[in-house]
């Protein structure tokens, strides 16, 4: 199976944000991944509900949205009206994990959790056979653009493992100081999908470079 593109739109142009967008839906990109922090749980703050609404309205392609806030439950349903097909919250946020991802199946979403660099994969084996994708924070959330932490390759190799021990069917995506190089390392380490935030619009060419991850 070919990697899937994520690129994060935190990166983009917000001046110019739909010709980023129109940019994404004619790119060989899989998804949006939108990036929302409340400031409280990263020392953040990105954007809210009415922008993913109206990213939503002209964006051809699947919203991956990415949850850096505390109690998500708070908001599944408005994430869910404001367009979102894949709503991913931090282990790290959330105290009743199972009743979380419930909540988001019930609103017809694909679960993910994300996992902080310093949380192991072992918290994810009660929980792994209830989701459809996990996110491996491969910096530490809040910002773009910050570099790679290597250990990234040994947790996807664990996580492979406990997806293989379960005999479930469990996206990997990685997110964070992605670019060609470290992606190429991921996909071999067993990665399934790659955000991509700076790496993408920063470069000269965003749509040759999202071709470019694309054939990792
Ligand atoms: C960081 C966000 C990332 C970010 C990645 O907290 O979750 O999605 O946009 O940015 P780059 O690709 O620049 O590391
Ligand atoms: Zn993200």
């Amino acid at each position: 199976m070919q990697t899937l593109i994520s690129p994060s739109l935190l990166a983009a142009d917000f001046m110019n944000l739909k010709a980023d967008i129109d940019m994404v839906n004619n790119s060989d990109a899989d998804w949006f991944h939108l990036d929302i922090m409340d400031g409280v749980f990263v020392p953040n703050i990105s954007y809210g509900l009415p922008l993913v609404s109206q990213i939503s309205k002209i964006a051809k392609k699947p919203l991956d949205v990415h949850l850096m806030i505390i109690d998500p439950d708070r908001y599944i349903e408005a994430f869910k009206k404001a367009g979102s097909d894949i709503l991913t919250v931090h282990y790290e946020a959330c105290t009743h994990l199972h009743r979380t991802v419930q909540n988001i199946h019930s609103h017809g979403m694909k679960a993910g959790v994300s996992l902080n660099p310093h949380t192991p994969i072992s918290v994810l084996e009660d929980i792994i056979q209830d989701i459809d994708l996990v996110l491996l924070m491969s910096v530490n959330p809040g910002f773009g653009g910050q570099s790679f932490i290597e250990n990234t390759y040994t947790k996807i190799k664990k996580l492979k493992a406990l997806i293989t021990e379960k005999n479930t069917d469990v996206i990997i995506e990685i997110d964070g100081g992605v670019n060609l190089e470290t992606g190429k390392k991921l996909v071999e380490a067993g990665a399934d999908a790659l955000v991509a935030g700076s790496f993408v619009f920063n470069s000269t060419n965003p749509t040759q470079t999202i071709a470019e991850l694309k054939q990792l």
